[in-house]
């Protein structure tokens, strides 16, 4: 059976192929390409690159060539199902179902495609060329737009009696045209009508730049009509899972981390005309958990940015307690919001790019921020508002699905929270800051001192004492071994030498082949450093100085681990949780 294009489709654009030969290949930025040794040759000099534009990759050495199917099938010695379902669970897609209906749905696809492509085609024609419409016209004079956004985001008109569909009806069914949301049925009148007619249309593509819905602008005021409608959900376009522009704003990826998210297909057109084309839009609907996985395939970075009244901070709350649950560690999603009565349209046309940007980098609060400073804002500074307060924050938190995230908002919470309550955690408060500083630096790990918690300070200093006391440590293996570790590339570099060591051959740092710049980092920054100094000679100290080590990092597990289970608790009331939780409390005691 064959998998329908579409869906194939979806998975090229939403898989670079640098994401994907990277799971097997390390690479290399070299420009606008990457390049790595060849998975099909024994080398040792780089012949392999990857170009994410041009969507292939291209191994010099051996002629090798081709998408991330072919990758997949050649190197992991997949059939061309395995790697299409290996491929789609990658891109968060979901296996596909194939049924009877399957070649059907593609007839029907072929049919919709080449209706929307007419439909969009003509009366963006139409909008250029016909003189009449002077109504559109002197609408967009009047918005400022000019004929270059309209060919860029193809934008149309619809007169108000139009009769497109007398010429489609030749070519196609009534029933297939009307399946696209085009046109409905007049049951009175007996008469098939054009649901856009008398509005500016902005086509809403695919991820592969097909349009297959529509948004309509009214031109005139007419209380009785509604702004905007949207085209209904088809068989082809369903609102929760496309965003306005995306198809354009994701070819930016391989240059900017950001995108802005904003309401309204005005905004995303108004930005455009001032530079910013890094910006999507999510038709009119509240934010969905899949819109935000789709955008961080492409960029880390989603800025959410929401018009400056009341329906536009409610929106973005609802956007922000459904997004957060998504939140990844290399991931960021912000807030912006705009002076009152401003969007984002009308704010940058007013102050251009530069100061767009600007307000941006001054303005923006990240996701945590945000919904800690709504809560608070509702909050009353007595036990019982405050002991509420703390349940919601902490029940937001537990819906992030990512552990480590979920551990560093957590921890930015409460820590917010005890600085509201000072007496009761003054004791524990500085223990609090130094680990809780860098939720939005999780990326940047290696820039600079400021931006390492405690626990990976921590981590740096039990590496550090590893690293420099090899022949000690081989000999008492079990004072190191289980000690766990909290940050990725900490624990990587742990796990290698703890292997190293129990297999007994004598181990030499520099042929482990470890992280150069994480290495530099360790030396730089492990605060056990200035005291080893003075101590590097006595065998007994430096077993002294581990155990100290090892026993911050088992209490820091501890703690978070205790953090959880309370707020599980106070949820679930169970005994068993009570259970848990008094057992661990026993243990941090005894540490
Ligand atoms: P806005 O009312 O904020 O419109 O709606 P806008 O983007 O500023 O548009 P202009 O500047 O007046 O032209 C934002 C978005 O909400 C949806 C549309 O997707 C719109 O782009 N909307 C709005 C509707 O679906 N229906 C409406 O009646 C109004
Ligand atoms: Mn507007």
């Amino acid at each position: 059976m064959k998998y329908p294009k579409e869906y194939l489709d979806e998975i090229k654009t939403r898989l670079k192929v640098s994401t994907v030969v990277s799971k097997f290949v390390p690479l290399k930025k070299r420009g606008k390409e990457y390049v790595g040794l060849s998975p099909f040759k024994n080398e040792k000099t780089p012949s392999f690159t990857v170009n994410d534009e041009k969507e292939f990759y291209h191994c010099f050495a051996t002629s090798e060539h081709g998408n991330i199917f072919d990758f997949i099938i050649k190197t992991q010695n997949f059939k061309f199902g395995e790697a299409v379902k290996h491929l789609a669970q990658l891109a968060g897609m979901q296996p596909y179902m194939f049924s009877k209906l399957d070649e059907e749905r593609e007839k029907k696809w072929k049919e919709y495609q080449s209706i929307f492509s007419q439909y969009v085609d003509f009366y963006h024609n139409e909008l250029l060329r016909n003189e009449s419409y002077s109504v559109a016209r002197d609408y967009l004079k009047n918005r400022s737009l000019t004929k270059e956004e309209v060919k860029k985001f193809r934008i149309g008109y619809i007169e108000k009696k139009p009769n497109f569909f007398k010429k489609l009806k030749d070519n196609y069914s009534k029933q297939t045209l009307i399946e696209t949301g085009l046109f409905y049925l007049d049951e009175k009148k007996k008469t098939y009508v054009e649901r856009f007619r008398g509005r500016l249309i902005f086509p809403i593509n695919n991820i592969s730049g097909q349009p297959i819905a529509l948004g309509g602008r009214i031109i005139e005021n007419l209380d009785y009509l509604a702004k905007y409608i949207n085209s209904p959900e088809t068989n082809f376009f369903k609102k929760g899972s496309n965003l306005y522009n995306l198809d354009v704003a994701r070819k930016l990826s391989n240059k900017i981390d950001q995108i802005y998210l904003v309401e309204g297909y005005m905004d995303v057109v108004g930005l455009s005309k001032n530079g910013i084309d890094n910006a999507v839009a999510n038709l009119g609907t509240s934010l969905t958990d899949k819109q935000i996985l789709t955008l961080n395939q492409f960029f880390d970075d989603i800025i959410i940015c929401f018009d400056g009244d009341e329906s536009g901070y409610k929106a973005a709350l609802r956007a922000a307690e459904n997004s957060i649950k998504e939140l990844k560690p290399e991931k960021q999603i912000s807030f912006l919001f705009l002076p009152n009565k401003e969007d984002p349209d009308s704010y940058v046309n007013k102050n251009g790019k530069a100061n767009f940007i600007d307000f941006t980098k001054q303005s923006k609060l990240s996701i945590h921020q945000f919904i800690f400073s709504h809560y608070k804002k509702q909050t009353e500074n007595n036990p019982s508002s405050l002991a509420i307060f703390e349940k919601k924050l902490r029940s937001i938190a537990n819906t992030i699905k990512d552990d480590f995230i979920k551990k560093y908002v957590l921890e930015y919470f409460l820590e917010k929270i005890s600085e509201l309550t000072p007496h009761s955690n003054r004791n524990k408060k500085n223990y609090f800051v130094k680990r809780t500083k860098s939720l939005d630096t999780t990326k940047k790990h290696f820039n600079e001192s400021q931006s390492l918690t405690g626990v990976e300070l921590k981590e740096f200093s039990l590496l550090y004492l590893v690293m420099n006391n090899l022949s000690l440590l081989q000999a008492n293996i079990h004072l190191i071994e289980n000690i766990k570790l909290f940050t990725e590339f900490n624990k990587k570099i742990f796990k290698l030498i703890i292997e190293k060591l129990k297999s007994g051959e004598q181990i030499i740092i520099e042929d482990l082949e470890l992280d150069s710049q994480l290495l530099e980092k360790i030396n730089k920054f492990a605060p056990i450093k200035h005291i080893l100094k003075n101590q590097a000679d006595d065998d007994q100290k430096i077993i002294e100085l581990l155990e100290d080590v090892a026993r911050d990092l088992i209490n820091y597990d501890l703690d978070f681990r205790i953090q959880e289970l309370e707020s599980k608790f106070s949820v679930d009331m169970s005994e068993t949780t009570f259970n848990e939780l008094k057992e661990l409390k026993k243990k941090q005691n005894l540490n």
